[in-house]
């Protein structure tokens, strides 16, 4: 079976915070861990922890615990950062020029290679060292340079405009935060970011608290 058709999306949703607390121990120089102690440090039990981790393999060996390095290193791996990303960033306002000024994607393997947009005075500016480009070169950037994901920053009204010409230029994963659903063919990827939502999800166990 292939790890796509096996794995919940409930999984593959808790593996990055996985991957960053295993990070942090890293940093600190800790190198072997019991799914006790990962428990206390990450609040999913420890039961939780090994049905997930044995998803791919386990692991963990008994009585020693895991081994933090190679499981950071392999759930990397299942979370695709053996590799470096070339992405671009379409619509270079408020939210483009703050993702292209986060320099930590850099640091995960995400390389911000430029930003498009319509608006002819944001053209030639650079974020960092990354320029703003005009919308109208995308495609051809795209396919020049094999760029793998787009991060879609535009308003919502062109958000699906959009997506069909970075669709065209050959993108197969596109990282939302315009708050619409966009229309995509099966090959296509889409993972939202719709801040809102979430801001509603705080907002109604914030109100239920109290209930
Ligand atoms: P903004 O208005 O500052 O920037 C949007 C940019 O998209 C503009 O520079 C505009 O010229 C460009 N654009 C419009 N049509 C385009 C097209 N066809 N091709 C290329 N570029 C095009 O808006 P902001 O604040 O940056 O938000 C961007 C998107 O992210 C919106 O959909 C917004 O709802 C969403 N969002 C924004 C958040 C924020 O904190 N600013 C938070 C969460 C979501």
């Amino acid at each position: 079976m292939s790890e796509k058709s096996k794995i919940s999306m409930a999984v593959i949703r808790r593996l990055p915070k996985y991957h960053r607390y295993l990070k942090e121990l890293l940093d600190r120089d800790i190198n072997r861990i019991s799914s006790k102690e990962l428990s206390d440090i990450i609040g999913f039990t420890a039961s939780q922890i090994r049905q997930d981790l044995n998803n791919f393999g386990g692991f963990g060996q008994q009585g020693y615990g895991y081994n933090v390095e190679e499981l950071f290193y392999e759930i990397g791996k299942i979370l695709g950062l053996h590799k470096t990303y070339k992405t671009i960033i379409v619509g270079a306002g408020n939210l483009g020029q703050a993702l292209a000024n986060y320099t930590n994607f850099d640091k995960v393997g995400f390389q911000v290679k430029a930003l498009f947009d319509i608006n002819p005075k944001l053209f030639g500016i650079k974020i960092r060292d990354i320029e703003i480009k005009d919308m109208d070169y995308v495609e051809e950037f795209i396919k020049t340079n094999n760029i793998d994901i787009a991060i879609l920053c535009t308003n919502k009204e062109s958000a699906q405009e959009v997506a069909n010409k970075l669709i065209a230029g050959g993108i197969k994963a596109i990282w939302n935060f315009a708050p619409t659903d966009l229309k995509v063919s099966n090959d296509v990827t889409v993972e939202n970011v719709h801040l809102v939502e979430s801001l509603l999800t705080l907002t109604y166990l914030y109100k239920s608290r109290d209930e």
